[in-house]
C-alpha cells in the first residue's frame, strides 16, 4: 500500500488498483494550528472563504498586504520542505514493511524518521512547523491527506470536494467553503483511488463513477473527469457513531415532545411508515430513531445501499446491496435484497432508501403481513412521496393500472413523515400525515401534525411550533391493540393546545 513514490511536483504515476500510491507530500495548505498564523492565511482573509476547517472561536485579525506576502512565502517554503522531506523519507524507510504495523506504530516510526531527516538536512523550521510537517506527511501516507483534519471533526455532516481547491463542509445545516486544499487534481485523484480501492473498485475514465465507504462507515461518492468537468469530485456523508435520538431531536427543536410520542406510538403499534424528505434532510436519522421502538422480540431485516442504520434491536439481519465488480457483473440490487428478505421470515422490513422497482416489493410486503415495515423516499411533501412511489412501480415495468398501484400504496402505507432542512439550516419534521384510503382515483391523506412557521429571529433562526391538527388518527385502533392509546391520546391533546 505504501510502495509507490509520488514525484515532488505532486503528480503520481498511474496507480493500479487496488493498491494506490500514497497521496504525496500534500496537505500543504491544511490550516496550521497556530492562532495568529492560521487566521491570517491568504485564504482566511478572502471574504468568501470560511474558517470552518480551523479551530473555532479564533479572534479576527486584520492583516496588511506585507504580512500576507510573508505568510504566502512561509507556506511555499513549508511546501518545498515537505516535498523534500517526503522524498528522503521514501528513500529512508521501507514502506512495504510498515504495512504490518498498526497505524499508531507507523505514525510513531515516520515521526522519528522525519525528525531525523529534518535535523540532518539542516532545514530551519520552528517546532510548530515541524509538527505540522509530520502531521501532514503522516496524513498523506496513512490517511486521506488534507481531508484528515475534517474527517476527525465530529460536527461535520458532509464533506464535499469539488476539484482540488474547493472543499466544502456542512456543519449545523450550513454549507461553508473551507481553507483546505489539495495540492493538485492528481493528489485528489490519488485520494479517490485510495478510497474506492478499499471496496475493490477503481475510478478512471472508463469507470468514472463509484460509491464506496470509508473504514469508519462514512458513505462516499466519487465522480471524476470526463464526467466531472472541474476535476475529481468527492462527496462524503460522515458516519455518526452515535446516531441522534428523539431526545436530541426534541432538544434541537426538530420535533416537539408530543410529536415524538406520536411517532413512537406509531412505530411500536406496527404502522407502516414512509419517511419522506430532500437530500440530507434527516430521513435516515429519523428512521433510526423510529426503529428504537420496535419490540425486541421482533425479527427485523434491513436492506440498505450503505449500512447506516444502527438498530438496537437484538434480532436484526442487516443486508447491503452490491455494485457490479470491475467486469460489470455480480450486482445485487435493492430489489434483489427486498425480494430475498421476504424468504427470511421477517416481521418487519426496513429499506434504507426506496428509489426503484423495490418499491413494488416493499408495498407487497407491507400488504402481506409485514406490518411495521419502514423506508425512506426522496420527496418534497407527502403527496409527492405517493406519486414518487407510483412512478417507481411504473418504472419497474409492472403493468398495473395507475389506480391499482394507488390502491396498493394506500392500503400499504399508514403514515408519511416529512423531514425538511429549512433555510436556516435546521432540520425539522414538518408534517406527519396519515394515508387513510382512496376517494375515486385519488389517495386520501390527512395531516396529524404540522409545523407552523411563526417568525424569524434577528440572526435568521426560524421560529415555529409543531401543532396537532386535532384529527383522531386512523391508527388509533392499532395503538389500542398494543395498549398505547392513552399515551397517544395525551400526546395528541397536548399537541393541539
Ligand atoms: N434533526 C436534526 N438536527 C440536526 N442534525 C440532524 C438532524 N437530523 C439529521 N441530522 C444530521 O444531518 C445529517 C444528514 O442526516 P441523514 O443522513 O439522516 O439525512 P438523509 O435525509 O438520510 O440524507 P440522504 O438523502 O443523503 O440519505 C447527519 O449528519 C445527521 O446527523
Ligand atoms: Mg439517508
Amino acid at each position: 500500500m505504501f510502495g509507490r513514490r509520488v514525484e515532488p511536483g505532486g503528480h503520481s504515476e498511474t496507480v493500479p488498483a487496488p493498491r494506490p500510491a500514497p497521496a504525496g507530500p500534500g496537505a500543504p495548505r491544511t490550516p496550521p494550528d497556530t492562532g495568529t498564523d492560521s487566521a491570517a492565511t491568504p485564504e482566511a482573509s478572502a471574504p468568501a472563504l470560511s474558517k470552518a476547517a480551523q479551530p473555532p472561536k479564533k479572534p479576527e485579525i486584520v492583516v496588511d498586504e506585507a504580512s500576507l506576502d510573508r505568510l504566502r512565502a512561509r507556506e511555499n517554503r513549508l511546501d518545498e520542505i515537505k516535498v523534500s522531506v517526503f522524498n528522503s523519507l521514501i528513500e529512508a524507510i521501507d514502506l512495504g514493511q510498515l504495512s504490518s504495523l498498526s497505524a499508531d506504530a507507523v505514525r510513531e516510526e515516520i515521526s522519528d524518521v522525519i525528525n531525523e531527516i529534518i535535523s540532518m538536512q539542516d532545514v530551519v523550521v520552528n517546532p510548530q512547523e515541524q509538527k505540522q510537517i509530520i502531521t501532514d506527511i503522516c496524513n498523506d501516507i496513512l490517511g486521506l491527506g488534507p481531508l484528515e483534519p475534517l474527517l476527525a471533526r465530529d460536527d461535520i455532516a458532509d464533506i464535499m470536494v469539488n476539484g482540488y481547491d474547493k472543499v466544502y463542509i456542512e456543519t449545523k445545516g450550513k454549507v461553508e467553503l473551507t481553507t483546505v486544499k489539495f495540492r493538485d487534481n492528481a493528489q485528489l485523484m490519488n485520494v479517490c483511488q485510495r478510497i474506492v480501492s478499499a471496496v475493490g473498485r477503481r475510478v478512471d475514465e472508463a469507470s468514472p463513477i463509484c460509491d464506496a465507504r470509508l473504514a469508519d462507515g462514512s458513505r462516499v461518492n466519487v465522480i471524476v473527469p470526463p464526467l466531472a468537468l472541474d476535476g475529481p469530485t468527492l462527496t462524503i456523508r460522515k458516519f455518526k457513531k452515535d446516531k441522534l435520538t428523539f431526545d436530541e431531536l426534541i432538544q434541537f427543536g426538530s420535533i416537539s415532545p408530543e410529536g415524538a410520542t406520536i411517532l413512537e406510538v406509531a412505530s411500536a403499534s406496527r404502522c407502516n411508515i414512509l419517511i419522506s424528505g430532500g437530500t440530507g434532510s434527516g430521513k435516515t436519522t429519523l428512521l433510526n430513531c423510529l426503529t428504537n421502538y420496535i419490540d425486541p422480540s421482533e425479527r427485523v431485516v434491513t436492506c440498505e445501499d450503505a449500512a447506516e442504520l444502527q438498530l438496537k434491536n437484538p434480532h436484526v439481519v442487516r443486508l447491503e446491496t452490491r455494485p457490479p465488480n470491475l467486469e460489470g457483473v455480480g450486482e445485487i440490487t435493492m430489489r434483489d435484497l427486498v425480494r430475498n428478505c421476504l424468504r427470511m421470515r421477517p416481521e418487519r422490513i426496513i429499506v434504507g432508501e426506496v428509489r426503484g422497482p423495490e418499491a413494488f416489493d416493499l408495498l407487497q410486503a407491507m400488504n402481506t403481513g409485514h406490518d411495521g415495515s419502514m423506508g425512506t423516499v426522496h420527496a418534497n411533501n407527502p403527496r409527492e412521496a405517493i406519486s414518487r412511489l407510483e412512478n417507481m412501480v411504473a418504472m419497474g415495468g409492472f403493468s398495473l393500472p395507475p389506480k391499482a398501484t394507488r390502491e396498493q400504496i394506500s392500503s400499504a402505507i399508514s403514515l408519511i413523515v416529512q423531514a425538511s432542512r429549512l433555510r436556516d439550516g435546521s432540520r425539522k419534521i414538518v408534517q406527519v400525515t396519515e394515508v387513510i384510503g382512496m376517494e375515486g382515483d385519488v389517495v386520501t391523506l390527512q395531516d396529524l401534525m404540522v409545523f407552523d412557521y411563526l417568525d424569524e429571529t434577528s440572526d435568521g433562526r426560524i421560529l415555529g411550533r409543531h401543532r396537532a391538527t386535532g384529527i383522531r388518527p386512523a391508527f388509533w385502533d392499532k395503538a389500542r391493540y398494543f395498549g398505547l392509546e392513552d399515551r397517544l391520546a395525551r400526546a395528541l391533546e397536548k399537541a393541539s393546545d
